[in-house]
């Protein structure tokens, strides 16, 4: 009965030819992912070694040696960026979070000394109290609890102009305080820095996925949690009205953190926005494609890649990960 059965399939639309093998599929390539987009995040200490951090694998404490030469093993492998974030002693956090913008300050230091060992190296600065701050906030914290808008901007400049002194060439705040972006600009300009650009971190979510951030960083914050400042995860509107403010303040570059499980919100500022779109693939994320590898539940280079790539499909042409080298390694190896 079956065998004279057949069937013909009038369709002249066939999707699938241009699947068909791997020439056609590269003519039909709409995203790559290239180290040209990379920047590389490093932590930083004053210790005398490199520490590993637990909850990161592959991802260390770098002191002043360490970071200089895995600086030179990221531009060997064509990654042109990074950005710091320093681990500082509990001795030098303080409610007003001053070590900020002193000017040796282990960030400060460390710019120095990558900018005249790597010219050509761009460096990216987090501007926030967190790090510094005895509180564990991105900001300053009242005598109630409240984090002090205002107060806070008025350290924040100074952070940021102590980090373009020491060398910074991108500025990045990762605080969220209102109206950091104009006022750190108007600062800026204002010490003979106009060449510094300004990479808002303008939707940055209150998300579980830094959970392993602040463990490398013991930067947790001592009590409540950040949202008063950072996003509500169930929202996407309100990063349109923050693209809006940081554009209209001076920001040269627009920043979507977390990424991966906030491709609609890259895609948005995408749309709304002229400027370059970044997307920070962070330690949360990070940890748990590294976690699956370990385990062997998912193939960690290829889940690594496809993260990327959705990434930079959804409209980012910045991001930042912690496989910044490793992707580059394998992009350079085939994908
Ligand atoms: C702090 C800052 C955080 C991250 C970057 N800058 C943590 C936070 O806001 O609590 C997180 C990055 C990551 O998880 O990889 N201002």
């Amino acid at each position: 009965m079956l065998a004279g059965m057949s069937y013909r399939l009038d369709q002249p639309q066939r999707p699938r030819r241009n699947r068909k093998n791997a020439v056609v599929r590269a003519f039909s390539r709409e995203t790559s992912l290239s180290p040209d987009s990379f920047i590389y995040p490093l932590f930083i200490h004053r210790g005398r070694d490199k520490e590993p951090i637990g909850s990161m694998p592959g991802c260390f404490r770098l002191d002043p040696e360490s970071l200089l030469r895995e600086a030179e093993a990221a531009l060997e492998d064509g990654i042109r960026s990074i950005v710091l974030f320093p681990k500082t002693e509990d001795e030098l956090k303080t409610k007003d979070g001053h070590e900020a913008y002193n000017s040796e300050g282990l960030v400060q230091l460390s710019l120095r000394a990558l900018k005249k060992r790597f010219p050509e190296l761009l460096l990216v600065t987090d501007v926030a109290l967190d790090p510094y701050s005895s509180d564990g906030h991105d900001g300053l914290v009242a005598a109630d609890g409240r984090i002090l808008n205002d107060e806070t901007v008025n350290v924040l400049i100074k952070q940021a102009v102590s980090q373009a002194e020491a060398g910074a060439d991108v500025i990045a705040p990762s605080d969220m305080m209102d109206g950091r972006v104009g006022a750190i600009r108007e600062a800026l300009d204002d010490a003979g820095h106009t060449d510094v650009s300004i990479l808002s971190y303008t939707a940055k979510y209150a998300s579980a996925f830094y959970g392993p951030f602040r463990d490398a960083l013991d930067s947790a914050p001592k009590s409540g949690d950040k949202k008063t400042y950072q996003m509500d995860p169930a929202n996407w509107r309100e990063a349109i009205r923050e693209a809006e403010l940081d554009e209209a303040e001076g920001a040269d570059m627009l920043m979507v953190k977390p990424a991966g499980p906030y491709l609609d919100v890259i895609r948005t500022l995408r749309e709304v926005s002229e400027l370059p779109i970044a997307a920070y693939q962070v330690s949360g994320e990070y940890a748990m494609i590294k976690a699956g590898g370990q385990l062997g539940w998912v193939d960690e280079r290829r889940v690594a890649l496809e993260a990327l790539l959705a990434i930079k499909r959804a409209g980012a042409s910045i991001i930042l990960t912690y496989y910044a080298r490793q992707a580059a390694q394998w992009i350079r190896a085939g994908g």
